[in-house]
């Protein structure tokens, strides 16, 4: 009898504790779109992905979905990069998504190192649309909390990329960017929640891009920034602004939207 009121009690405190979470949880992530809501050119990086993520590339014939078999367990992925993870043999520092989808691909496939590089963005844009409408989280990608040590590494990544933003010379990223959610009375760029639109067609690659890769082009391009960590860190800044946004990948800037309509 005492066992059957405690074990009620303990269920209505569980009640009680996770109600709450579960009702706001409801009310702050709205679906998963589904593909047909997708951008066109996006919808095709995610259906690429999807069929690399389902085939094997290594003669023991295991594909990625075989080790991760619940998409469940994905929704937290997209937008809790950039942060620290390593595999077995891996290096200890943030990493994007990209980098470590890399990493991923490196240690279960036999392909070499430029058909790797060529598959990771598609890669990518799958693990994101498994994310569509969570929060951008960044450090956290899963139920487990993450080491403080690697919050601490991730800050401090952040922090520096912030420097850099906001770094004196022509490379300045805030002579033509803003960080708020409009554009600003000077005409910048706003950034606010462009980390929560990536992976998306970029007009002038002609392909879908993460972030990532996106950076890697912009800033060498705008900043004369080559620099693995730097590209790393202004991820992580990215990240940081987006904090708490939903994230929609896939989704264009305004005047990219016109210039591929333009196109078609
Ligand atoms: C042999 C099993 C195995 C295979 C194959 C595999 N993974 Fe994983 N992967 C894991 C394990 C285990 C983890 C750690 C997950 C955890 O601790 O929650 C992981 C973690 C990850 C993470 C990090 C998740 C996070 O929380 O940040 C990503 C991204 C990932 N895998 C992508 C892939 C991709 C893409 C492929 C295919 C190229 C792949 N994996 C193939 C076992 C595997
Ligand atoms: C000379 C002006 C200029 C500088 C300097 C510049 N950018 Fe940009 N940036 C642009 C323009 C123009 C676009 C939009 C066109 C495009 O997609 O390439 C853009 C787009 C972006 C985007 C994508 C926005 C979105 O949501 O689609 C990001 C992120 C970005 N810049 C980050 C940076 C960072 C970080 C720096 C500094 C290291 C930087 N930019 C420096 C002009 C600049």
């Amino acid at each position: 009898m005492k066992d059957t009121i405690l074990s009620v009690a303990l269920l209505l405190a569980f009640i009680f504790l996770l109600g709450p979470t579960w009702a706001a949880e409801e009310v702050s992530f709205p679906a998963q779109r589904s593909l047909n809501q997708l951008e066109s050119n996006y919808r095709q990086s995610v259906i690429n992905g999807w069929r690399m993520f389902q085939t094997s590339f290594a003669g023991d014939g295991i594909a990625c979905v075989n080790c991760h078999l619940n998409h469940d367990q994905m929704i937290g992925w997209a937008g809790g990069y950039p942060k620290v993870e390593v595999f077995d043999g891996t290096p200890y520092s943030v990493k994007t998504l990209r980098q470590v989808v890399l990493e991923t691909l490196a240690t279960h496939t036999d392909l070499p190192k430029s058909r790797r590089e060529a598959m990771a963005d598609d890669l990518a844009a799958y693990i994101s649309w498994w994310g569509d409408g969570q929060l951008v989280t960044p450090g956290m990608s899963r139920d487990t909390k993450p080491a403080l040590m690697d919050l601490d590494e991730l800050a401090i990544s952040a922090s520096s990329g912030n420097n850099l933003f906001y770094r004196d010379g022509s490379s300045r990223c805030n002579s033509c960017h803003g960080v708020a959610n409009k554009i600003s009375g000077e005409g910048k760029i706003p950034l606010k929640r462009s980390f929560a639109t990536f992976p998306k067609y970029d007009v002038n690659l002609k392909r879908v891009v993460t972030l990532d890769s996106f950076l890697t082009t912009h800033l060498a391009e705008h900043a004369g920034i080559k620099d693995r960590e730097q590209i790393t860190a202004l991820a992580a800044y990215l990240a940081d602004l987006a904090r708490g946004e939903n994230l929609r990948p896939g989704t264009l800037r305004a005047n990219n939207l016109r210039s591929n309509m333009n196109a078609n």
